[in-house]
């Protein structure tokens, strides 16, 4: 029978030609999340407008999908906005929203075309109308791709998804819907916003900050943490490669004692 070897086209390189290294697979992260961070400084650096680095991450963010695609992540989550980021100035604020719209209309159908799943996770509050709808709209188109799951966190707080889901619970416990008694963790998973986001292997940050910000708090409680020293839009898929080489070197415990 005749294969379907042209079901997606080829994944665009890195300008270097460079390929990934090779990591068993019993030591891959499936689940990468990304704290994409040092785009101010990285346009001070510069003497341009902080907005210059946001446009300037556009392409790293592609470097990370493309190097995720290639090395065989399976879920790659990035922070776009936070929660917290409501308190930049209203230009700043202003810019982020048109662009974060912008850059998944740009994006979408390169992203369908690779066999890409876009998904928005956050709250939806404060978020723009306009945002929010071309994000449904690129959570529709690419619903039943299944190669990689690509997660824009947009308006996107751990304590705020927390909470979130602890009202939703509150209000069903109300209806009787829900047994207090019968709460689990896993229960608990089904009422955040993606309840089938699977737990963060490998938690990166770049910029050299050394917090997590409010990203998946409740989906990172065993993840292992890598911050690079690179600014966000100075990142290529070679980092994240090497990131995953450091991942790979870990010893996950999960609690658990090995015999002496
Ligand atoms: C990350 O870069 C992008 C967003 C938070 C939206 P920053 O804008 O935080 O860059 P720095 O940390 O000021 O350098
Ligand atoms: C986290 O970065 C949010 C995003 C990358 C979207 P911030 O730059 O906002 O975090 P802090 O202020 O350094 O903690
Ligand atoms: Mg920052």
């Amino acid at each position: 029978m005749a294969r379907n070897i042209n079901k997606y086209p080829k994944i665009p390189k890195h300008k270097t030609g460079v390929k990934p290294p090779g990591i068993s697979s019993q030591f891959m992260p499936n689940h990468v999340a990304i704290v994409m961070d040092g785009n101010g400084r990285w346009a001070k650096e510069r003497g341009l407008p902080r907005t210059a680095g946001h446009e300037a991450g556009e392409l790293s963010l592609l470097e990370a999908v493309y190097g995720a695609l290639e090395i065989g992540v399976k879920y790659l989550t990035v922070y776009a906005f936070s929660t917290e980021n409501w308190k930049r100035s209203p230009q700043e604020v202003k810019f982020l929203m048109n662009f974060n719209r912008e850059v998944i209309h740009r994006r979408v159908d390169e992203m369908d075309e690779h066999g890409i799943k876009v998904r928005w996770s956050g709250r939806q509050g404060k978020l723009w109308k306009s945002v929010l709808d071309e994000l449904k709209k690129a959570e529709r188109k690419t619903a039943k791709n299944d190669r990689l799951t690509l997660t824009m966190c947009v308006n996107y707080g751990g304590r705020a998804e927390i909470a979130d889901a602890i009202t939703d619970m509150a209000r069903d416990v109300k209806a009787r819907k829900l047994n207090p008694e019968s709460i689990t963790e896993k229960k608990i998973q089904k009422y955040l916003y993606e309840p089938k986001m699977p737990d963060v292997d490998l938690f990166l940050r770049t910029s050299g900050e050394q917090r997590t910000s409010n990203f998946l708090l409740w989906q990172s409680a065993y993840a292992e943490m890598v911050f690079m020293d690179v600014l966000w839009p100075d990142f290529d898929r070679r980092h994240l490669w090497q990131a995953i080489e450091i991942y790979a070197k870990r010893e996950r415990r999960f609690g658990d004692a090995k015999p002496n």
